[in-house]
């Protein structure tokens, strides 16, 4: 068997500057209260029980910090962070040797739980509920099935619809969470906190500017934020200005409301292409050229948050309220 899966090491391509950035306890979490004020709790408990936590399912749109949350909790818990993703979780023999190498209490991250293959769900189910595997071992007549008794452990699912998970696996996760997109106020500290990670000054205009056109995503806003620190260094500023911060968006094809090339691309598709819809999300996929998986999970969210598009059961619409952003009267695409 492959040690990349027996290992556990983090498999993101994350920077040290990346993982350095992440809060590694709930107080220095940012944003979704609910989410904290529930898991501070359940961990607790856990903790005066001297039981593992419930397993717990994080979903919500890319980038709102699902590994960080993942992380924490096992840090809060003072277990170790055990990292891996679906995808990555090819056979049941790659899940067995992951879970029979945890000590005991341990979290588990799976990322993309919802792209584990149907054979290792299946494998999985006994682990979460009462913490043992079947294998079989062998073929043909000489195959047996052997039990192994696993250390109970917390798996951390995360994903970004809970739909897309089946319902059996749905089932066994005793907390279920979902991130919401952040308000600009805590995009704005998570961005006041990442500069001074930095050893960077930010003036407070620039930093809310920043925060307002970062789709509500952290991941986004701290990227924006290490090019125009770029900039500005660049520039000679000994703080990042706002004047700074509107040249750099501006290159970065950062819109006034957030969006990008892409989500251009996207609703400027569907009025030119299909008067604004109703229009299937194939059908755009094919136009624009991306992925219909990655226009359902990273573009339209957001897009729908702010009420740009709608979905309808004949498919998205382009809003009024989109138009206008672009300055484009519906009557005139005929
Ligand atoms: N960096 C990314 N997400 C964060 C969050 N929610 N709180 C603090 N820092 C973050």
């Amino acid at each position: 068997m492959e040690e990349r899966m027996v290992t556990g090491e983090l498999q993101d391509t994350d920077s040290s500057v990346e993982l350095s950035l992440r809060p590694t306890n709930l107080n220095q979490y940012i944003g979704q209260q609910k989410v904290k004020e529930n898991l501070s709790i359940f961990i607790q408990a856990a903790k005066m029980r001297e039981e593992p936590l419930d397993h717990v399912l994080l979903y919500g749109p890319p980038g709102l910090g699902k590994t960080t949350l993942a992380a924490i909790i096992a840090n809060e818990m003072g277990v170790q962070f055990r990292s891996t993703s679906g995808p990555a979780i090819e056979r049941a023999g790659d899940l067995a040797a992951i879970l029979s190498s945890l000590e005991p209490g341990d979290v588990l991250f799976i990322d993309e739980v919802h792209r584990l293959p149907r054979s290792v769900e299946e494998v999985l189910y006994p682990a979460m509920e009462d913490f043992f595997l079947d294998i079989v071992i062998g073929t043909g007549p000489s195959a047996r099935s052997v039990r192994i008794d696993l250390p109970p452990f917390t798996l951390v699912g995360a994903t970004t619809r809970a739909g897309l998970l089946s319902a059996p696996l749905r089932d066994r996760f005793g907390v279920l969470s979902r991130l919401e997109y952040y308000d600009t106020d805590a995009l704005c500290s998570i961005i006041e906190r990442t500069a001074d990670i930095f050893d960077s000054n930010i003036s407070k205009e620039a930093a809310v500017e920043v925060a307002r056109r970062s789709r509500g995503t952290p991941r986004i806003a701290n990227r924006l934020l290490k090019r125009i620190r770029d900039i500005s260094q660049v520039k000679g500023e000994s703080e990042i200005s706002l004047e700074t911060t509107n040249e750099a968006l501006q290159m970065l094809q950062v819109d006034e409301v957030g969006l990008d090339h892409i989500d251009h691309k996207l609703l400027k598709g569907i009025i030119d292409g299909f008067n604004g819809g109703p229009v299937g999300l194939d059908t755009i996929s094919a136009t624009i050229g991306e992925e219909s998986q990655t226009i359902e999970d990273v573009y339209e969210p957001y897009l729908l948050q702010i009420g740009f598009i709608q979905r309808t059961p004949r498919g998205r619409v382009v809003t009024p309220k989109a138009y206008q952003h672009f300055g484009i009267k519906e009557d005139d695409v005929e």
